[in-house]
């Protein structure tokens, strides 16, 4: 059972999933230091919420803005001991038409950062004997995803890489967990290029209840989190069949409810 979290530091704490986490955690009276590129709302953020808040702006894909954030996790004074690497966009579309700098743009954020930060956080985390991580993937990641095959990649990435360092910590009261999302309703979406209302509602949840049963399985100290009981069928099962047939359907589902070409 991981240890409780006195300060956590969320990055992509704009919107979405992110700004939630930062709720959900101020709920329980954690401190937080607030990640991401739009400075004006995570400083309403941190006026509204009843803890104390850090608001540190950056770029994830910007080597020296990423640096800052890496030198923050590793501070003593005011530690941080909760990382939840969040931050993290998609591009639907055909590789072969995409723009070549935002798919690199993709990788920096989702891969190398959530690494780079993972990498910072851990040995400060180990020789405090406290606290742990929540990297945010995806149910894109147990298949691949074609009209979407970097974003996939990018979680499939995430999903190998926070199993296998959750692994490595077996016996240390160090915590590393997979939160693996499906749909949910945020501005995720519309950052992705995918038309308002493409995907079914049936098929989406809401923030609040993703946030909750990751924070619930973090301390339970859970591997991985898929919340909501389709996309656990659909990531086991995914787990299960030969990506033959899952690649295939994946491509059938992304033609009918995006739009591929
Ligand atoms: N919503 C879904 O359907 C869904 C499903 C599965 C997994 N996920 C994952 O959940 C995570 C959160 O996404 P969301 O759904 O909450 O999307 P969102 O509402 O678009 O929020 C994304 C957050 O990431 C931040 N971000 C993006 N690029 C960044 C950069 N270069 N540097 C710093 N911050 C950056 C954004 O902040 P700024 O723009 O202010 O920088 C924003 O706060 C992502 O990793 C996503 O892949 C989402």
């Amino acid at each position: 059972m991981p240890s409780p979290v006195l300060r956590a530091l969320v990055t992509g704490a704009s919107a979405g999933l992110g700004e939630c986490f930062a709720r959900r955690l101020a709920d329980r009276g954690v401190d937080l230091v607030l990640v991401a590129r739009r400075e004006a709302p995570l400083r309403a953020l941190a006026d509204e919420l009843p803890v104390d808040v850090e608001v540190l702006t950056a770029d994830l894909a910007d080597r020296e803005d990423l640096a800052a954030v890496e030198e923050r996790l590793a501070r003593d004074e005011e530690p941080v001991d909760l990382l939840v690497n969040n931050a993290g966009f998609g591009a639907f579309g055909e590789v072969a038409g995409l723009d070549t700098d935002r798919l690199t743009e993709m990788v920096d954020v989702n891969v190398t950062a959530l690494v780079r930060l993972t990498r910072a956080a851990l040995p400060v985390l180990i020789e405090r004997g406290r606290g742990g991580i929540i990297n945010v993937g995806s149910t894109a990641g147990f298949q691949p995803n074609p009209h979407s095959a970097v974003y996939g990649a990018s979680k499939a990435f995430v999903r190998s890489f926070t199993e296998a360092v959750h692994e490595e910590l077996r016996g240390r009261p160090v915590h590393v967990m997979l939160l693996a999302p499906g749909v949910t309703a945020t501005e995720f979406q519309s950052v992705a290029g995918v038309a308002e209302g493409a995907v079914p509602a049936v098929a989406t949840m809401r923030a609040q209840p993703v946030v909750d049963a990751a924070l619930n399985a973090f301390a339970s100290g859970d591997a991985v989190c898929v919340p909501g009981l389709a996309n656990r069928v659909s990531a086991f099962g995914s787990q299960l069949i030969p990506s033959a047939v899952t690649r295939r359907a994946s491509d059938v589902l992304h033609r009918r409810y995006v739009g591929g070409a």
